[in-house]
């Protein structure tokens, strides 16, 4: 449950970030979002999104009347958002267009609306840009790809900065530990030397090779598969990554999207997709990367300084954390300010 007490005061700017605002954030998944109302928070501001025939929608999730959510409302037969409190009828473009408590002839003031944001729906998951979009989404071909199996992972609910989770995902070296047995072993930690490279819209590595051994007892690990992986930031908030078994091809790809609720408090989605073991359940995955999840939101949220440290001096860096040290730059340059210090 997010604590509302968290929210910041109306009008406060306290947590202006135009970078930021100016993003697209994955709110709620698709599945989440049916006939109901949803009430999300994007940068300690609250959002109702709704669906209509025409698609999803989000408004401030704020009556002008009397400041009621518009999320506990309902949809109604005309698709318009009502308030609960007085029955105030919001459209998609947050004009109010019917006050109950008036005659039909009377004049609706033109004050009466509920500031509109940009949403859409796609990889599964509602976006939401509570500014002005300064990208489009980020793009997922293997999502729609009809030889990948698409599936989504999440929310997962994280007491941390985004930045930290983000940059989590940029890490190679914790995989042997913090996911030993997993994804790695301990006896196989060392990396080899790999490349970053750096665009105006991205940061994203060379090929990095990782021998992830077969975990039974008594073994002494030589058997397993080495996989090749590339990870590459593409907004302040969403990365992606390849996993791919080079003798088969069978390759897994996961986009991770971070919603930053405030600044110590974030939500992540996780759109996978795969092309292999289409037959095996879906829940398989989602259980495996759940646990995954699981134990790196458990390192992530023991992390000081919380918010990520912008100043390369702050903390000691090795040649493993050379993506990490990218995404640290690049969103410095950039100008993120909520979830850096
Ligand atoms: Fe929403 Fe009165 S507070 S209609
Ligand atoms: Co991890």
């Amino acid at each position: 449950m997010i604590d509302q007490k968290l929210l910041k005061p109306l009008g406060s700017s306290a947590l202006s970030d135009t970078v930021l605002e100016n993003e697209w954030h994955p709110v709620c998944g698709s599945h989440e979002l049916a006939d109901k109302p949803v009430s999300v928070i994007v940068l300690e501001e609250r959002v109702a999104v709704y669906r209509s025939s025409k698609g999803v929608h989000a408004l401030r999730d704020l009556c002008v009347h009397r400041g009621a959510m518009l999320s506990k409302g309902w949809v109604d037969k005309n698709e318009n958002l009502v308030c609960p409190y007085h029955g105030w009828q919001y459209n998609s473009d947050g004009k109010c267009v019917c006050i109950p408590a008036q005659g039909k002839d009377d004049r609706i003031p033109p004050r009466a609306k509920a500031t509109k944001y940009h949403c859409q729906e796609k990889f599964g998951i509602v976006w939401v840009c509570i500014g002005e979009p300064r990208a489009d989404l980020p793009s997922f071909e293997e999502f729609e790809n009809p030889e990948y199996r698409p599936l989504v992972c999440g929310p997962y609910h994280v007491k941390a900065a985004g930045t930290r989770v983000i940059e989590n995902f940029t890490d190679f070296a914790h995989l042997m530990y913090v996911h030993g047995g997993l994804l790695g072993h301990p006896d196989y930690s060392e990396l080899p030397d790999f490349e970053v490279f750096k665009e105006p819209d991205r940061v994203y590595t060379g090929d990095v090779p990782i021998f992830q051994p077969v975990a039974h007892s008594g073994s002494d690990h030589r058997e397993g598969t080495t996989y090749i992986y590339v990870k590459e930031v593409f907004r302040p908030l969403a990365a992606r990554l390849s996993k791919r078994d080079q003798a088969t091809g069978q390759t897994l790809w996961i986009m991770l999207t971070v919603l930053p609720v405030s600044e110590q408090e974030c939500i992540v989605y996780m759109p996978v997709s795969r092309n292999y073991a289409h037959e095996v359940d879906d829940q398989q995955f989602i259980d495996f990367q759940d646990t995954v999840f699981e134990q790196d939101k458990w390192i992530i949220e023991t992390q000081k300084p919380e918010l990520l440290p912008l100043d390369l001096q702050a903390e000691l860096n090795h040649k493993a954390d050379l993506l990490s040290v990218a995404y640290r730059r690049w969103i410095n340059q950039m100008g993120v300010r909520i979830g850096t210090t």
